[in-house]
């Protein structure tokens, strides 16, 4: 959204000519959102002052709906407009009294406003305005942000500042920050916003927090964004005076009946609840000897009347049981599948332990046929490095979107049941867990953004490929050049393996500190439960290294389709980038490259430092190009970058080595600290702990 002015004289000359005057009657807010953001935009990028006007009849472009403008109405569009649904919008370049004219159109105010955004983006990214035939229209109805924010402010696993609410200003103090957050996710086609951390606070739910939750639904719903809220289950006892929160209790019932009766009162178009139970110590209805259904459908009940849905957060896994971590979900709600009301939706990580830098996709997308299921993805960089690493996502998530379940026969792919398509549910869903905080840049660093865009752009058309949504940001974020956008786009198209490389190759995971999880602990064993320790996940020994979960270890692997169950069984078939995942594989263990497991990892670890150490020869490259200011702060934070990967990269070849008694093959840098300077490092104030 910085509507620099288009440096393309050519260009320039020619979206000056197409776009002279433009006809846009406003008669509501959000079409008069519309009309400044297209001023806004185009006076930007064109440097000229553009009419824009009620009653132009010979205007180059003319937009609104059938309802608010009668030349729309008049353009005989219908056919199109059948295609774009509610959200959608036709971007057409047709003749008016013989003249061409360009008619930005949708069925409702919202579909013109994201149509308004296209528009801008096509000026901004570069490309042509002849003879447009655009129709578009989203193929995820709930595109979501998730922000795990407190309200005393502090943001779990947030590392771009405080959060951007400021429950002690609200309702009466409106910080141009919350318009700008719902320009910018209207921008990307974002549609909803649970603004509370899953791990809940009863609070929100009280008078005094309510009105201002609706202060910021206000400003929401001009620009199309349903507000959300995470429900603290034991609610009805800490707020609500109630002695239980069993779901089956008529009290408790009535209690929340009558909360979210109270809650549409102020806010008429809430979205509903996002709940996590039984999880992590969360409240929920197992406290009661009741099921996840029964929770979820308590709340659903009650949100029915008012077109309101629940998330229901499939991220359990209990304190008490033995059994493999990453089992635990699928045990719990596949036997539920039928079970949750219509308006239920259950929501599930991308992947079955924790937002880790590759993981497989969760068998729960391939299990659950009758339950509609939302995608989770976190764009905050909990196990990414912070908000000081440039990895760009696209890729992690396309990856999983693209997988394929076999669920029903081959090409089956999660993508088929995130978007309702597979099993024909009306519900769908994509959620990001925000990275989003009140740092000056937004998301503390600039690369950042991309992952918020990727989700906007992604949950709208999960067939967008990374290249295209990396080429987009990249224009508008830096500009045209073809240079540079090619050298960026390289940079943050190798990013994610990258940092796969450096942190956690051939399958490795959750093997970072403890508790903060900053940086790498792969040594660590204090944890209180067994599944919280890093041995417990690498399981590294004399022999060698990975996690059996295949039908001799822990069979999770008989949770995939026998398709997949059959490839990663056996050694020789097991993809290599998920090897450790699934197997306990010899230090000698020969891989596909000739390499011997210890060889390998050694590569892979090295491989993603020379990865950041070319990001920054690119970056560099490309001083004249960048303004000083953005230039320089990428340029510290891949520093930071460089430095961590090292890190990583010393501390668990040298821990892994004193299992493997190998060494590291001589023609590597050598590791300029010794295990136990690793070990000894300390982080008391490393953020995003949420207190
Ligand atoms: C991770 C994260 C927690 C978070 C949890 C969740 O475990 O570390 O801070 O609460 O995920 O998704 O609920």
């Amino acid at each position: 959204m910085r509507y620099d002015l288009i440096n393309n004289n050519q260009l320039l000359a020619s979206y000056r000519n197409s776009v002279t005057s433009v006809h846009f009657p406003v008669g509501t807010p959000t079409l008069v959102a519309a009309k400044d953001e297209l001023q806004t935009g185009l006076e930007g990028l064109l440097g000229r002052k553009i009419l824009i006007q009620t009653n132009l009849s010979n205007a180059s472009i003319v937009v609104g709906t059938v309802k608010s403008s009668n030349i729309i109405a008049s353009l005989g569009m219908d056919q199109q407009l059948t295609k774009v649904g509610e959200e959608g919008f036709v971007i057409l370049t047709t003749k008016k009294d013989q003249k061409n004219v360009i008619a930005i159109a949708a069925n409702s105010d919202v579909g013109v406003l994201h149509g308004v955004f296209h528009f801008l983006r096509l000026l901004q990214t570069g490309q042509t305005i002849q003879n447009l035939s655009i129709t578009s229209a989203p193929k995820i109805k709930y595109r979501l942000l998730d922000h795990w924010d407190n309200l005393n402010r502090s943001v779990e696993r947030g590392y771009a500042g405080f959060s951007i609410w400021n429950w002690h200003t609200l309702p009466d103090y409106i910080d141009q920050r919350y318009i700008d957050y719902a320009r910018a996710n209207a921008s990307i086609g974002i549609n909803g916003a649970v603004v509370t951390n899953v791990n809940a606070n009863a609070t929100i739910l009280t008078k005094e927090y309510l009105e201002k939750v609706a202060a910021l639904a206000n400003v929401f719903r001009t620009y199309g964004i349903k507000i959300y809220l995470t429900g603290r289950f034991s609610a009805p006892i800490e707020i609500g005076k109630l002695k239980t929160a069993d779901p089956l209790n008529e009290d408790v019932k009535r209690w929340w009946k009558n909360k979210i009766d109270e809650i549409y009162t102020y806010i008429p178009d809430f979205g509903g609840f996002l709940i996590k139970a039984n999880s992590e110590g969360q409240p929920g209805p197992q406290d009661y000897k009741r099921s996840h259904a029964d929770g979820a459908n308590m709340f659903a009940e009650a949100l029915a009347p008012h077109g309101g849905i629940v998330m229901w957060r499939a991220f359990v896994y209990s304190n008490e049981s033995p059994e493999d971590r990453l089992k635990q979900a699928y045990a719990e709600f596949k036997p539920l599948d039928g079970k949750f009301n219509d308006n239920v939706a259950v929501q599930v990580k991308n992947g079955p332990l924790d937002f880790q830098p590759r993981e497989p996709f969760s068998p729960l997308f391939g299990a659950m046929t009758k339950t509609p299921l939302f995608m989770e993805y976190q764009l905050t960089q909990e196990y990414l490095g912070f908000s000081t690493h440039l990895v760009f996502m696209a890729p992690l998530f396309k990856e999983v979107l693209d997988a394929d379940t076999y669920a029903k026969g081959k090409g089956s792919t999660v993508a088929q049941v995130i978007d309702g398509s597979l099993y024909g549910h009306s519900l769908s869903g994509m959620a990001g867990v925000a990275n989003i905080g009140n740092d000056i840049d937004w998301t503390g660093h600039p690369f950042g953004q991309a992952n918020w865009y990727t989700l906007g752009r992604l949950s709208w058309d999960h067939d967008l490929s990374s290249a295209q949504i990396a080429n987009e940001w990249i224009r508008q974020t830096f500009g045209n050049d073809k240079g540079l956008v090619d050298t960026v786009a390289k940079m943050m198209l190798s990013s994610r393996e990258a940092v796969v490389n450096y942190m956690t190759p051939l399958g490795l995971h959750h093997i970072m500190g403890y508790g903060h999880h900053y940086g790498p602990a792969p040594w660590f064993d204090k944890a209180s439960r067994a599944d919280w320790n890093p041995v417990y996940f690498h399981r590294a020994d004399s022999i060698g290294i990975g996690f059996d979960r295949t039908s001799k270890g822990t069979n999770y692997l008989s949770q995939y389709a026998p398709e997949l169950r059959k490839k990663y069984e056996d050694i020789s078939t097991c993809p290599e980038d998920l090897l450790l995942w699934f197997h306990h594989v010899s230090w000698n263990h020969k891989m596909k490259s000739g390499r011997t497991l210890w060889e390998e990892l050694c590569y892979k670890y090295y491989s993603g430092v020379d990865s950041v150490r070319r990001m920054q020869k690119e970056w560099n490259s490309l001083e004249k190009q960048v303004d000083k200011q953005r230039f320089q702060q990428i340029k510290m934070l891949l520093a930071i970058q460089e430095k961590e990967a090292v890190w990583w990269r010393n501390s668990c070849l040298l821990y892994f080595q004193t299992f493997s008694k190998m060494p590291i093959p001589p023609n590597y840098e050598k590791p300029d600290h010794t295990l136990e300077y690793y070990k000894n490092l300390n982080f008391p104030f490393a953020p995003g702990n949420g207190k």
